[in-house]
């Protein structure tokens, strides 16, 4: 062990297989303390939008933020850096010492189904918003985790594809949010994914774990494996990875202290991941005097949280389209808001991102506050192809009359193990709960709050039956699909049945855990993650919702409410059926029939403005038939209320699209998901997103990254070159002028077009204004010397771009305002 290691004697305190112990987890989010070092159990909790705490589902309530591309389409990091210190504070509330973010995988095909968890297509943007984001946790005391190292941009397979891709790309592209994320913050953990890169095990990777992390970048944190990823002990270790989660069971374990006595793996490497545990907990309070967490904090509701997340929130929107309907005027007559997803507005993606928030506002009830009785609100039709978990407030607690649902888990004797109230219709069996015993059977009970035909089933691994007021109405037995207990959790298999029910009626659901032989994984293996979807385990939910109307009659009542109104907003959008984890899409076009939907409200209506409830790329055919387009995103448990202020202009909607958006499936730089015998080629190399249109590897896009008009028009009266900043990058002073009618924010967006005819245009910088009408400011846009660097594959190291080439200041590559020769 070398000499200089501050954790020396701490580590000599501890035997192998206690130091093999500390390096897997404990439990699903937290780690083994040593009193005999003074190191406490520290715990971990997803982040991206919010800080869930210890329980996948039914924790604690928390504050939901808006997601990672509405926070990035404000493309600043002082605000990154705020949300960095909103999610610390969450933590420090649930004394949490690691929050598991930012997610900076790249936007690169518009399928990936957890785009809308990572800020964007570009490398730059990720990485300085990551790298703010980071700085605004850690200044408090809470460690970041970037997360998943490395390309991992689509979710099909995710646990056994192999991302294939040039080192130039990996360099370049997928690497490089991470290195400057690194460079400029210095996380204290990172986690590894579930894919392999070029053959090898994220979790296995001595090229981009040790030669590149710890090595070239000399990275001292703590190096964690995406839950469940690792498959094997000495590769791993020595693979540079220090920590396995979660636990208690994993791949480590006596097999690791067995490659150590064997001598397979040095029992210094051993000592190296202990040593950046020791260091993470050092960092997080958790060693030696252990940190005090605060006697007060933030409530998720309070209200300086409700202000912040609605700021947040209307920053990040991005208005594609306007002429001249927004923003609604405070005089705009009469409203009708039209569209499922205004009135069951989605707030956030599905997946470890989700968190059990305090309340969500949708726009009906955020517009109803601001306009009150100008506004009428019509359902739109279906969007979802799934059945989902029942709406509480349509259901009872049998015993105390409060919306939700009763539940009681039962042993395999049939013995009780504890019953209570829970304010959702999903439990979550097997991760979450804290019994003396394995549960076997639960029941879930709720009278119905309104009388009518409903849809009334299960979603969920078991042996369903469900019965009405103590008359069986249905059963049925649900099996897991697929090789990833996360595809069974966020896309459950589900029955129901149409039945007819009285106001008050007892609806119970039990549900019989249902083991299964463990199935092979596509490599052949049957591993860990086969035992867990064998084991029946994860989230049941009951089904009871009323039976939709029929497409054509939720349409032509739409129309009806558009023509009276003076103006029509229709809010589409994806659900989390679409922008979840474990699961890709399979086209952009928004699902059922809300395309219908838009086309005969733009047709009856004065003006129609289109409010997009989604966070990824989604198709527009109707774009040209209405009067304005905003991209709201999932907006976070002020939801509503940020988009009412977006509408009426009380806020800049202000926000730049963070990845862009195809004219139709298929055209774009990449597009396919699905391996071909597990691999997937990155054949877009370093051309990713608007990279590759730009250079015409597909159709022009119908709104490309950088785009969003907010609520001003701009000039752009000069740029110029004014000198060279750090690295000898270009610093380009450009002014601008607000010739709108209102305060604005205008980001300006500086791309290198490289001299070389094979280098893809790249952004280099940005900078922002706010800038009154009538008004000019001088932007300063510091170019980042990092993009004029070229992989050089042959020497195996960096080159620098040639010279000449030009500097593109534009506003989006669809909107060129100045070329400046280098
Ligand atoms: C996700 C990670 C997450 C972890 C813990 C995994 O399935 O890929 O992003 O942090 O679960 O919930």
């Amino acid at each position: 062990m070398p000499t200089d290691n501050p954790y020396a004697a701490l580590l000599e305190k501890l035997d192998l297989r206690t130091k093999v112990r500390l390096l897997t987890g404990e439990t699903a989010f937290t780690l083994w303390g040593e009193e005999g070092i003074g190191l406490a159990p520290m715990a971990f909790s997803d982040g991206p939008t919010g800080v869930r705490g210890l329980k996948f589902t039914g924790g604690e309530k928390v504050a939901l933020f808006p997601n990672a591309t509405v926070l990035a389409s404000a493309w600043n990091e002082e605000t990154a850096r705020e949300v960095g210190g909103m999610l610390a504070e969450e933590a420090e509330r649930q004394q949490i010492h690691v929050v598991l973010g930012p997610t900076i995988n790249l936007h690169r095909t518009p399928l990936g189904g957890r785009l809308f968890e990572q800020y964007s297509e570009d490398p730059l943007l990720t990485g300085k918003l990551a790298s703010a984001y980071v700085k605004g946790l850690q200044d408090k005391g809470v460690g970041a985790c970037l997360k998943h190292l490395v390309a991992n941009e689509s979710e099909t397979l995710r646990n056994y594809m192999d991302s294939r891709l040039s080192e130039r790309a990996l360099r370049e592209v997928y690497l490089l949010p991470f290195e400057i994320a690194v460079e400029e913050s210095n996380p204290w953990s990172i986690m590894a994914a579930y894919n392999d890169v070029n053959g090898v095990a994220a979790t296995e990777q001595q090229h981009v774990n040790n030669e590149v992390l710890k090595g070239e970048w000399g990275w001292d944190g703590l190096l964690m494996s995406d839950w469940f990823a690792t498959k094997t002990s000495a590769p791993a270790a020595l693979g540079g990875l220090d920590l396995v989660m979660p636990g208690p069971d994993g791949p480590w374990g006596e097999a690791l202290v067995r490659d150590v006595e064997s001598g397979t793996v040095p029992e210094t490497v051993v000592d190296e991941h202990v040593t950046r545990l020791l260091r993470l907990a050092e960092r997080v309070g958790a060693l030696g005097e252990h940190r005090q967490w605060p006697a007060t904090s933030t409530a998720p509701d309070a209200p300086e949280r409700r202000a912040q997340l609605r700021r947040l929130a209307t920053d990040g929107m991005v208005v594609l389209a306007n002429n001249g309907a927004l923003p609604l005027a405070a005089d705009a007559g009469t409203v009708a808001l039209v569209g499922r997803h205004g009135v069951e507005t989605v707030c956030m993606g599905g997946g470890s991102a989700q968190v059990n928030p305090p309340y969500q506002v949708s726009i009906a009830e955020g517009l109803r506050e601001a306009i009150g009785d100008r506004l009428t609100v019509v359902d739109g039709v279906e969007v979802r192809e799934r059945p989902v978990a029942a709406d509480p407030q349509w259901l009872r607690d049998p015993e105390t009359g409060e919306p939700g649902v009763q539940v009681r888990h039962y042993d395999a004797d049939g013995e009780l193990l504890g019953e209570g109230h829970t304010d959702g219709a999903s439990v979550s069996v097997g991760w979450d709960d804290d019994f003396p015993r394995p549960v076997e059977k639960v029941t879930i009970a709720a009278r119905v709050a309104e009388a009518g035909r409903v849809q009334l089933g299960a979603l969920g691994v078991g042996a369903w039956t469900i019965a009405v007021d103590g008359e069986q109405v249905a059963s049925s037995t649900l099996v897991a699909e697929g090789y990833d207990p996360g595809e069974s959790m966020l896309k459950p298999p589900s029955f129901t049945e149409e039945v007819e029910l009285a106001e008050g009626a007892l609806v119970e659901a039990t549900v019989t855990l249902v083991r299964s032989e463990p199935r092979p994984a596509p490599n052949g293996e049957v591993n860990q993650l086969s035992h867990l979807i064998a084991s029946g385990m994860g989230v049941k939910s009951l089904v009871a919702r009323p039976v939709a109307a029929r497409a054509e009659e939720t349409i032509a009542a739409a129309v009806e409410a558009a023509r009276t109104a003076d103006v029509a907003v229709v809010v589409v959008g994806l659900t989390e059926e679409q922008e979840t984890e474990a699961l890709d899409k399979h086209t952009l076009a928004l699902p059922g029939e809300q395309d219908a939907l838009v086309a005969a409200v733009a047709e009856a209506a004065r003006r129609t403005v289109v409010v997009v409830n989604a966070a990824t790329p989604v198709l527009m055919p109707w774009a040209h038939l209405v009067d304005a387009v905003v991209v709201v995103g999932l907006p976070g448990q002020e939801g509503g209320h940020a988009v009412a202020d977006a509408l009426l202009g009380v806020r800049e909607p202000a926000g730049r699209l963070v990845t862009s958006y195809p004219a139709a499936d298929g055209d774009a730089p990449a597009w396919d998901v699905e391996p071909t015998d597990l691999a997937l080629e990155y054949t877009d190399g370093t051309f990713i997103g608007y990279r590759g249109f730009a250079a015409g590897h597909a159709k022009a896009p119908a709104w490309w990254f950088g785009h969003g008009l907010g609520y001003a028009t701009w000039d752009y009266d000069a740029a110029q070159v004014s000198g060279k900043g750090a690295e000898g990058a270009p610093r380009v002073e450009v002014t601008v002028r607000n010739t709108g009618e209102r305060d604005s924010r205008e980001v300006v967006q500086v791309y290198l077009q490289p001299a070389e005819a094979d280098e893809p245009v790249r952004l280099v910088g940005w900078a922002a204004a706010e800038v009154a009408p009538g008004d000019s400011a001088t932007v300063t846009v510091e170019c980042d010397a990092r993009l004029w660097r070229r992989w050089d594959e042959q020497a195996g190291k960096w080159a620098t771009l040639g010279e000449g080439g030009e500097l593109l200041v534009a506003r989006g590559l669809g909107d060129v305002r100045h070329r400046l020769a280098l």
